[in-house]
């Protein structure tokens, strides 16, 4: 008899991920079996133990740093939102052996600003803070929501302006120093920046905010984050970090790999509980 459907997460590391915690509540929620196991490749490991992995029978994978653009390379097929991202965070063995390639972050944040924080984007402005691939890989779905504005704004202002152009004919987006963000306030400010890994909050100016900007933080951590100590001791009222989304995103590759999108509140109930 087989065993489980098989699933991983590729990293380097990985051995902090709280993946199999989350897709082991989905699956005991839905009354499915299966084995969700971490994977701890070097990248030039990851091609052969990826193949090797769908050869013997794997049904899905998440991807994470530093594999997502080598991922989107090996899939035989992505999603538009994966091709937009030029990464991919979700593998799916689908019939005739092709591997589909998807990026499920976008969609996740997506889904915790609206669905659990009920924080409208349609029509709203927004400021995301960083260019690199978390902010690529959200900006699509982003854009997709109508927001009136978007601007993004990066240490390194050419790479906020590469990014801009490059998703030009999804919407209207303006790029700039974090300074420029400061000539008028924002309805909603994303932080996809790495400063918090070393402690830090982007350089933002106060005027980029108001009481009741929305300030988010895509990372996580069991206390607040710099950006959001940043934030709360202007005056902001609500400032949230990235754990919705990170169910989220495990939710959207679920439903990738097994049809059906568990309910995430008690697994969001259960992480803040620990
Ligand atoms: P990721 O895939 O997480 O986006 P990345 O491509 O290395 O990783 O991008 C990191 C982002 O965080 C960049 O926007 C970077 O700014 P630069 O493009 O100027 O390097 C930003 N970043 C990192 N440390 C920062 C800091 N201390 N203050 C502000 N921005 C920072």
């Amino acid at each position: 008899m087989p065993g489980p459907d098989r699933y991983v997460l590729f990293g380097h590391p990985v051995s902090h991920s709280w993946s199999p915690f989350i897709h082991g509540l989905f699956a005991r929620q839905l009354g499915h079996e299966i084995d969700y196991q971490l994977m701890d490749v070097a990248p030039p490991r990851f091609r052969a133990v990826v193949l090797e992995f769908f050869a013997s029978g794997g049904r899905g994978a998440n991807v994470t740093v530093p594999h997502k653009l080598a991922a989107a390379e090996l899939a035989n097929d992505m999603t538009e939102r994966a091709r937009r991202a030029e990464a991919v965070n979700t593998l799916a063995m689908r019939e005739g052996n092709s591997l589909l390639g998807d990026n499920t972050d976008g969609a996740g944040l997506v889904a915790d600003l609206i669905g659990n924080l009920g924080v409208q984007l349609s029509g709203r402005s927004l400021l995301l803070l960083g260019a690199g691939g978390a902010v690529r890989g959200v900006l699509a779905p982003l854009l997709a929501e109508g927001p009136a504005r978007v601007m993004i704004a990066n240490r390194t202002v050419s790479r906020a302006s590469q990014l801009a152009g490059a998703f030009a004919d999804l919407g209207a987006i303006t790029a700039g120093s974090f300074g420029d963000s400061g000539r008028n306030s924002w309805d909603i400010v994303i932080n996809a920046t790495s400063a918090g890994l070393s402690g830090q909050a982007p350089d933002l100016p106060d005027a980029a905010i108001h009481p009741e900007t929305v300030c988010y933080d895509m990372s996580y951590s069991r206390t607040d984050t710099p950006f959001q100590r940043w934030a709360a001791t202007r005056g902001v009222v609500r400032t949230h970090q990235g754990w919705g989304m990170l169910v989220e995103q495990a939710a959207e590759a679920y439903l990738l790999w097994r049809g059906v999108r568990p309910d995430t509140g008690a697994v969001r109930a259960a992480l803040a509980r620990l």
